[in-house]
């Protein structure tokens, strides 16, 4: 390696480390490790649309066989992979049911209507991020002239709203279950799929096994800078390769952005166990802090939501505490449903999150009102 490369990536680690902010508004903010940009600068690349990006290639079947699926697809973003879920498991038109906190439902733009022509069916997210069999169950439509066909079920975890819980293979194979005795696919948003399997101990495989397709994403917690993975059996990812040509994400010499995902792979999962101790420790930071409202017993990934308490015990206003906060440099995003999110991620040491704790409580005692 050359000088002048190993100081351009000692130039690169320092720059990206020099923000002094505490962020913990997503782990969509991590930076890729200096290996990654190392494996980025050697990059074997080719046309990917033609199959012959070897990076990318290399990707796909690595990402595969970690979630024991046939095929995979390296996709521009998370978004994208459920997009082609959807467009790939349904006929135009097949309605498609999803938890009314799923992101799929809040966050994706509405392609469900706006890509597949498709009705989204919400049913109500239990607050462990997983969904009722017996809302499941009323919600599947058929062969009555009148309905639109159930096309496929969709599943998060871990689930973002539902603050990072896991759904287990059991409760993911009792869910599933429903949906494949009607003969209908299941999909499973696992944007942090490798943050479950962590925080359960259990092979990333088995989390799979229930669901026909998954989306994971090798950038948030896993720190490559872009890209997700769409994984299913090979018809699927075929049919789905198609279908990212259409969306405009056949990325051509792309292998330069894969090969930060190889490391994102296997040099990033086994340490985002840090990152849900991370969590932990500020969940029960702030159970001690006064007027702040949090469970930390439902901390069990990277992301947690917390509220603030009036005098009269009853939710308050949380944007002048994220506001406070903000103005000591630690960031949080003011959660629409009036809580606030805080995710820990690559790049969050326990120092930062003692430092954020007490930024926290002077902030509180400033912006909250007394108790
Ligand atoms: C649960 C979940 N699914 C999907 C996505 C979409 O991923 P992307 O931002 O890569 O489009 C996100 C992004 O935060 C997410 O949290």
């Amino acid at each position: 390696m050359s000088s002048s490369y190993e100081s351009w990536v000692e130039r690169r680690a320092d720059a990206s480390s020099s923000d002094s902010r505490i962020d913990l508004r997503s782990d969509t903010v991590t930076h890729p490790t200096a290996a990654m940009r190392e494996a980025m600068y050697h990059a074997e690349v080719g046309d990917d649309v033609y199959g012959e990006d070897p990076t990318i290639n290399r990707l796909e079947t690595l990402a595969a066989e970690m979630v024991g699926k046939a095929a995979a697809l390296f996709v521009p973003s998370g978004t994208m992979g459920n997009a082609l879920a959807l467009l790939t498991h349904c006929r135009r038109g097949d309605e498609i049911i999803m938890g009314d906190r799923s992101h799929t439902y809040l966050y994706e733009v509405g392609g469900a209507a706006r890509l597949n022509g498709s009705p989204v069916r919400p049913v109500p997210t239990l607050a462990n991020g997983a969904l009722s069999p017996v809302h499941l169950a009323r919600a599947f439509q058929g062969d009555d002239v009148h309905e639109a066909r159930t096309g496929l079920l969709c599943l998060e975890n871990t689930h973002n709203m539902c603050g990072g819980r896991v759904l287990s293979s059991g409760v993911l194979t009792e869910l599933g279950t429903e949906a494949r005795n009607r003969g209908l696919p299941v999909h499973m948003d696992g944007a942090r799929l490798f943050n479950a399997a962590i925080a359960l101990g259990v092979p990333t495989a088995t989390l799979t096994a229930p669901v026909d397709s998954v989306m994971f994403c090798l950038s948030k917690g896993l720190s490559a800078p872009v890209g997700s993975i769409l994984a299913g059996e090979e018809p699927f990812i075929a049919e789905a390769r198609r279908g990212r040509k259409l969306l405009g994400g056949g990325m051509r010499q792309a292998g330069i952005l894969a090969a930060a995902g190889i490391i994102a792979l296997t040099e990033m999962v086994d340490r985002l166990a840090e990152d849900h101790e991370c969590a932990r420790r500020l969940a029960a930071g702030l159970a001690d802090i006064p007027g702040i409202d949090i469970q930390p017993e439902t901390v069990e990934t990277n992301i947690l939501f917390f509220g603030v308490r009036g005098p009269d015990g009853r939710p308050g206003d949380v944007a002048p505490l994220v506001a406070a906060a903000a103005d000591e440099g630690v960031l949080f995003s003011g959660g629409d449903d009036g809580r606030i999110r805080a995710v820990t991620h690559h790049g969050i040491s326990t120092a930062e999150i003692d430092h954020a704790l007490a930024v926290l409580a002077r902030a509180s005692s400033s912006s909250l009102p007394s108790m």
